[in-house]
């Protein structure tokens, strides 16, 4: 199968129709956001650090083609998934793209396609999801189904789609073998599991070891200060052993689509398999509750009332050297030291811009100034004379001088 069909054009599923429209394949790419599509054609990507020349060049070989609207499809073809599957209002999974997705792959598949969903779901979201809703609205037969879960860490300049490992199951062994030949062609390693539950499974494990740990290293964090002293030290001195354990830093919570999300739709999938998973759920809110650690020592610092004061903060993203601030914990702090009469500025160049509001430039006229995400690049100097008025919250390289928070 020569013809992939990407749905959903963001930080999963733009360099993936990238990556396979630079290896043979022809690929279209489809977005319900026309704005994106009108963007990409032009050349502009947004947020995915992804090369106008490359886009373009792409583009004019006709090896990828954008649209706002799928195109029915006359031969076998290739279907990836790689829209959002976010939590609602309720922190619920929220599976309304997976399967706005799904209805539309249904309207337009061939007969023997293949569907591949790289969103990251609950545990038989493949067999008990996607497959029974795409073949009830489809006429088409001898559809695959298989689950590959992207594992793209976005700003990692180390790890990328063809040297990291590619986790694929299918619903039979054909389908299987079918994505793993897909994914073979640019990526180094492609691991076929025995069933997509292995394989959702396995992801769900990968993100939810993290939040786990973070909520282990924050807790931990909260005793340190007690003694006064640095947890970024402990960990440091716990990191020197050179077999069984990880490094992982305390900080404001967890942020991005994934830390926060997934062990989430694990938690789930034990709820709707009436098994409590206490330890998820537990890290899961300790990570949540940060916001709240770090907000009252922040009033704690003011004494009397934080009403009327103003307070910048330092990267709003919720991760260095990137634009996103999905799930971000500073967007958190910010809504919440408003909520108590605050004046909250904010600097961030990579983001620039979030809702109405822009990026200010660092300003040394403030109560407080709080250290989150400290972007490279970033010239602390118009600070350097308000030293105690600073909190570093961040972890990584020394700031000013200034002692960490953690
Ligand atoms: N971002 C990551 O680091 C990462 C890593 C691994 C896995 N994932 C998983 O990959 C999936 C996609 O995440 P992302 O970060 O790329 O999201 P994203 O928000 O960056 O991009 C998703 C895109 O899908 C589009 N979209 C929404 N519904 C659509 C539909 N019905 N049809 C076509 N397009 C649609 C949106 O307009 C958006 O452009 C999620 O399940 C996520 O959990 C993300």
């Amino acid at each position: 199968m020569k013809e992939v069909y990407v749905l959903g054009l963001g930080y999963v599923g733009l360099p993936l129709a990238i990556e396979a429209s630079k290896n043979g394949f022809s690929v279209t790419g489809f977005d319900i956001n026309s704005r994106k599509i009108q963007n990409l054609k032009r050349g502009i990507c947004g947020d995915n650090k992804i090369s106008s020349d490359t886009l373009l060049k792409l583009q004019k070989d006709s090896s990828l083609v954008f649209v706002s609207e799928l195109p029915k499809t006359q031969t076998s073809s290739i279907f990836i998934i790689a829209v959002p599957t976010p939590l609602d209002e309720k922190r619920n999974p929220d599976l309304r793209y997976l399967r706005q997705a799904c209805l539309k792959i249904s309207e337009t598949i061939a007969d023997g396609s293949l569907v591949i969903t790289e969103s990251t779901s609950y545990v038989g979201t493949l067999r008990d999801f996607i497959m029974p809703l795409v073949e009830k609205f489809s006429t088409a037969n001898d559809l695959h189904f298989a689950v590959a879960p992207e594992r793209i860490d976005p700003g990692n300049v180390k790890w990328d789609i063809s040297n990291t490992p590619r986790v694929v199951g299918g619903i039979t062994k054909h389908a299987s073998n079918l994505a793993a030949d897909f994914y073979s062609v640019f990526c180094n390693q492609v691991i076929q599991v025995s069933s997509p539950e292995v394989a959702e499974t396995s992801k769900l494990l990968e993100n939810t070891f993290r939040q786990v740990n973070i909520a282990l290293v924050n807790e931990v964090a909260t005793l340190a200060k007690t003694f006064n002293i640095s947890m970024h030290e402990v960990v440091d001195a716990a990191s020197s052993k050179p077999f069984g354990f990880m490094e992982f830093r305390p900080g404001i919570g967890v942020g991005g689509h994934c830390i926060p999300v997934d062990p989430v739709y694990l938690s789930y999938t034990g709820d709707r398999n009436n098994i409590q998973m206490e330890l998820v759920k537990l890290s899961n809110s300790k990570n949540y509750s940060q916001v709240k650690y770090v907000l009252n020592h922040l009033i704690s610092l003011f004494k009397g009332s934080i009403s009327g004061r103003k307070i910048q903060i330092v990267g709003i993203a919720y991760k260095r050297n990137t634009s996103d601030v999905r799930e971000s914990p500073a967007i958190e702090l910010i809504y919440e030291l408003r909520k108590l009469g605050a004046i909250v500025v904010w600097h961030d160049p990579i983001v620039k811009e979030f809702k109405d509001e822009k990026s200010q430039s660092l300003q040394s006229e403030i109560d407080l100034g709080v250290i989150l995400t400290p972007h490279d690049g970033i010239n602390f100097e118009a600070w350097s004379g308000i030293k105690d008025k600073l909190v570093d919250l961040s972890s990584g390289k020394q700031i000013l001088g200034l002692s960490k928070f953690f």
